[in-house]
């Protein structure tokens, strides 16, 4: 998807334009997410023993600032994680969601780190499913996107691009299991981008 350039023209339609670029940027994935946890031992715990996964890389950092560690997350892509000593206390609503989105509400405050979705495979999310209800995590039901007026559908049908799993990490982070289902084609970018004019 790294081959694409979107710009909206002077009629005000948004574009893209597949041709590879070849003084583009190249992405390979995301090298690392960093958040920030109240408990390392606890975030260790969830994300390697509930999760699957792999602790990776830890650093002590100096003069008591606190630590970061890394949990492999597959091709080649790591959750980190800082723990400080003086971090502010949780702010939902505001630094993540306060619920998941299957709950209410799911914004967040500008610049905030609303959720991360983990690629998994279409063929294995309804096994997921099942396995973090077995490990007793609370999670929503395995949720089907589609381009319908409410962008979800109960079906599993031809339109419906992603399925997903909503659940929370130990301080609340909004965490998601999410298998594409179909390839993106240019007529799934069809909005024209929202402005900051059109906030209340
Ligand atoms: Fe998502």
């Amino acid at each position: 998807m790294n081959q694409s350039s979107t710009w909206i023209d002077p009629a005000g339609q948004l574009n893209s334009n597949k041709a590879a670029l070849p003084e583009a940027f190249e992405y390979r994935g995301i090298s690392h997410l960093a958040l920030v946890c109240s408990d390392m031992a606890r975030t260790v715990d969830f994300y390697s023993n509930l999760l699957d996964m792999p602790l990776v890389k830890t650093i002590e950092l100096p003069a008591g600032m606190g630590q970061h560690f890394f949990f492999d997350i597959g091709n080649n892509d790591t959750l980190a994680f800082f723990w400080f000593p003086d971090s502010a206390p949780p702010a939902p609503g505001v630094a993540a969601p306060k619920r998941r989105p299957d709950q209410g509400n799911a914004t967040s405050a500008i610049g905030s780190m609303n959720h991360i979705a983990f690629d998994v495979s279409p063929d294995r999310i309804d096994e997921f499913h099942a396995r973090l209800i077995a490990r007793g995590i609370p999670c929503s039901v395995v949720v089907n996107h589609d381009d319908s007026e409410w962008t979800v559908s109960e079906d599993l049908h031809p339109g419906v691009f992603v399925r997903s799993i909503y659940f929370q990490d130990p301080d609340g982070i909004l965490l998601e299991f999410a298998a594409w289902t179909r390839p993106l084609t240019p007529e799934d970018v069809s909005h024209v981008p929202a402005t900051a004019d059109r906030r209340p």
